[in-house]
């Protein structure tokens, strides 16, 4: 069975609720048969949850425990209250900035299942590990650490993206993104439930590489950040998706 294409945008700590015109601009552009995900502030998930049928409402973050004493964290089940029906977890910058190892992600991926949320698991090497040579294998170690212990993988998106080129304008090659993602079929071949989970690229996707990148082998789909803020730069992403 194929599986599903995604166009997912990743707001990070951007946005206000007036925002909610760009949501609704980019459902009525909607294009079968991709699924469009918005992950804006966690501030902003009950409000933009009605705002358009077309455009699903996803999280940035959940804690990997259920409710407890940790001040200034949202749970799982928190997020699906709102309506939100995704969590993104493991971003690199969560990785970088709150020094979240993959056991967390993993117990994150499963207070997020429990929830009912779709994971959207984010793997990818920094640009010291590129040049090492050892791309390859940390990509391997974050997937098989952060699905360690996951009975549902097949419930799971896997976000491919390379520290170095999120926010910054420099994207892989096309050869590069290819070796990667064909790497990326094997290493899930071998988790239970691997093969059928949807891998989307990020990192300085815009409309005018989008049909590129969808074009490569494995590809479905992307993880958006800056292109995402707006329906004028993410419909042509949309776009390009359903056209692949
Ligand atoms: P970018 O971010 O598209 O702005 O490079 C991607 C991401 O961090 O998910």
């Amino acid at each position: 069975m194929a599986r599903a294409k995604y166009a997912i945008g990743n707001w990070k700590m951007n946005g206000t609720r007036d925002m909610a015109t760009e949501i609704k601009a980019m459902g009525e552009a909607h294009a079968n048969p991709v699924h469009v995900v918005i992950c804006p502030p966690a501030t902003l998930l009950s409000a933009f949850c009605e705002t358009h049928a077309n455009v699903a409402i996803g999280a940035q973050d959940c804690h990997m425990t259920a409710s407890g004493a940790h001040t200034g964290d949202v749970s799982a089940a928190m997020i699906a209250e709102t309506g939100a029906t995704y969590v993104i977890i493991g971003h690199s910058e969560r990785r970088t900035d709150h020094g979240e190892a993959n056991v967390d992600i993993a117990a994150k991926a499963q207070q997020a299942l429990a929830a009912g949320l779709t994971p959207i698991l984010c793997v990818g090497e920094t640009e010291q590990e590129r040049d090492d040579g050892r791309a390859l294998d940390v990509v391997t170690s974050q997937i098989r650490g952060s699905t360690q212990g996951l009975d549902c993988v097949e419930s799971l998106i896997l976000a491919y993206e390379p520290v170095w080129a999120i926010g910054t304008g420099r994207v892989p090659t096309t050869e590069q993104i290819a070796e990667m993602f064909a790497h990326i079929d094997g290493v899930l071949a071998d988790i239970k439930g691997g093969s059928s989970v949807s891998r989307l690229y990020g990192g300085s996707v815009k409309g005018s590489n989008a049909a590129e990148i969808f074009a490569i082998d494995g590809v479905d789909g992307a993880l958006v950040g800056g292109a995402s803020l707006t329906a004028e730069a993410f419909v042509p992403i949309m776009t390009a998706l359903s056209a692949a």
